[in-house]
């Protein structure tokens, strides 16, 4: 099939052909390619194969193989609230819509009430609960009471893969069980995930019923997720724990500082955000009065790593900027995010200009959409916003390409696997999503879900184009993780 990815901000490149996928346990890595194979006939032939060794999978011809999206942030236990944020912004918005919902996350209710008889099963077929994908159904057992968790972390694997997200770094909550559930739904669903349990415990900044009592408390919570997760995948390359403290203002400065010797010593990936409004900026500076700036604050607790997700980065002064680029921390653009609070504009042709590592997160749900697309697509918006008040000075101008090019190779050096994902190169993971276009002449597959119009004479670029500014889940007809098929258009 065609094949087309992003590998240079400037650099959409598009490939017809074939490659030879290792297997399809969810750790598939392609062993061949070649560029030259008119159809799969011809490929076999090239990589000395007959149809009966391999599964044949040909892309739609009104359509192509793509990267999948990396979301380097996103909270899913915030899904509920997609949309819901009313005129606030982010200080207000997390103590009116945020905080009480993650509470209610990890509430327990009667085993039996909904999760009793629950069981799921893999795409591969193979049976398992939530709780443990190696269980058999016959061996139905009474399951972590967890039914909200349960409903929202199933909703939000299966939301973010269907639009092509085939990693994500998630934010949970602060409560372990919750957190554990969803470290084994992403699991079992076979989406690459980074799964935090997120640390809070200031007293004077987060409300009672939703913060752990000391930093004790606090790391002795992080340890008991961390090291669940890694039992759940000892290797750490489709399932890893991600070290988690909210913001600068939720921890105390103790808190901070064992967080980050607790990523060092463990040698984990760090997520937090980082100078996302102004109001939040001056708090950090009441809170940390010892301490230069807000990036002074992480540096300090030896947070910042080249291991570490700082969401949002829109207000960072010129030597913050220079601190996050000597200790190679990455950034997480958020721009639905921004937008929807009115935190600002992320200079992200400034921060690239820099040297950093750049990539996009949904910020479920500050950001009101789970797609990596649609933050493609407000990437280039906002870019273009920040180009106007800036005089009309073009360089800031983001276009589809260099949009896609943050969604997939931006996010595979912001999560440490740049030689793993976000391209068709050999030794590359087979992270993919297909993406059918509307069918030329009308929709002949009958299916009624094209959603883009194509008619015909435009060219591959055009339709990508055309993709990013049109498109969304109906456009993505299989996903898979490490080979193995994890979603399928119904
Ligand atoms: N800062 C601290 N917590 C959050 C959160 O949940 N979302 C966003 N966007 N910013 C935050
Ligand atoms: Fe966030």
């Amino acid at each position: 099939g065609r094949f087309i990815s992003a590998p240079g901000p400037n650099d959409l490149l598009i490939q017809e052909g074939a490659v030879l996928v290792s297997s399809t346990d969810g750790h598939g890595i392609i062993e061949k390619t070649s560029w030259t194979a008119q159809n799969s006939k011809d490929a076999l032939t090239e990589f000395g194969l007959s149809e009966k060794d391999v599964e044949v999978v040909e892309a739609h011809q009104n359509g192509f193989f793509f990267p999948g999206f990396i979301d380097t942030h996103i909270h899913a236990p915030q899904y509920p609230n997609v949309g819901i944020f009313g005129k606030s912004t982010l200080l207000d918005w997390l103590t009116t819509y945020t905080f009480p919902l993650e509470a209610s996350i990890g509430d327990t209710g009667p085993a039996a009430e909904t999760t009793s008889t629950t069981t799921t099963t893999t795409t591969n077929g193979a049976p398992s609960s939530p709780t443990n994908p190696q269980q058999p159904a016959s061996k139905k057992r009474k399951l972590t009471p967890l039914p909200r968790a349960y409903k929202v972390y199933t909703k939000v694997v299966d939301r973010t893969l269907r639009n092509g997200t085939t990693t994500a770094s998630y934010f949970a909550t602060l409560s372990v069980p919750a957190t554990n559930l969803l470290a084994s739904i992403a699991h079992t669903r076979g989406q690459r995930a980074y799964i935090g349990r997120v640390c809070m415990d200031h007293p004077e900044t987060c409300p009672d019923f939703y913060r752990d009592e000391t930093p004790d408390q606090t790391i002795q919570h992080a340890i008991e997720s961390i090291e669940y997760i890694q039992r759940l995948d000892p290797r750490g390359e489709l399932l890893a724990p991600i070290v988690t403290p909210r913001f600068a203002p939720s921890c105390q400065a103790e808190t901070l500082t064992r967080l980050g010797e607790l990523a060092l010593t463990r040698s984990l990936r760090v997520q937090t955000h980082i100078s996302e409004n102004k109001g939040e900026v001056e708090l950090v500076s009441q809170l940390f009065p010892d301490r230069k700036n807000y990036t002074d604050v992480y540096d300090h607790a030896g947070l910042l790593t080249h291991r570490t997700i700082l969401a949002h980065a829109i207000h960072l002064s010129n030597d913050e900027i220079t601190t996050i680029a000597q200790r190679k921390s990455k950034i997480s653009h958020c721009p639905a995010s921004n937008s929807a609070l009115g935190s600002g504009f992320c200079p992200v042709r400034k921060l690239l200009d820099a040297g950093l590592d750049v990539s996009l997160g949904t910020d479920v749900s500050g950001g009101y959409s789970v797609s990596i697309l649609d933050s493609v697509r407000q990437t280039c918006l906002v870019s273009r916003q920040l180009g106007y008040v800036n005089g009309g000075e073009k360089r800031w101008n983001i276009g589809v390409t260099e949009g896609l090019w943050l969604a997939t190779v931006g996010g595979a050096r912001c999560v440490g696997m740049e030689d793993r994902l976000g391209g068709f190169e050999v030794g590359m993971l087979w992270d993919v999503q297909e993406v059918v276009l509307d069918e030329v002449d009308g929709d002949e597959d009958g299916d009624g879900k094209g959603q883009v119009d194509i008619f015909g004479w435009e060219n591959w670029e055009e339709r990508v184009d055309k993709w990013v500014w049109n498109g969304d889940d109906r456009n993505v007809r299989r996903v898979w993780v490490g080979g193995r098929l994890v979603h399928e258009r119904g």
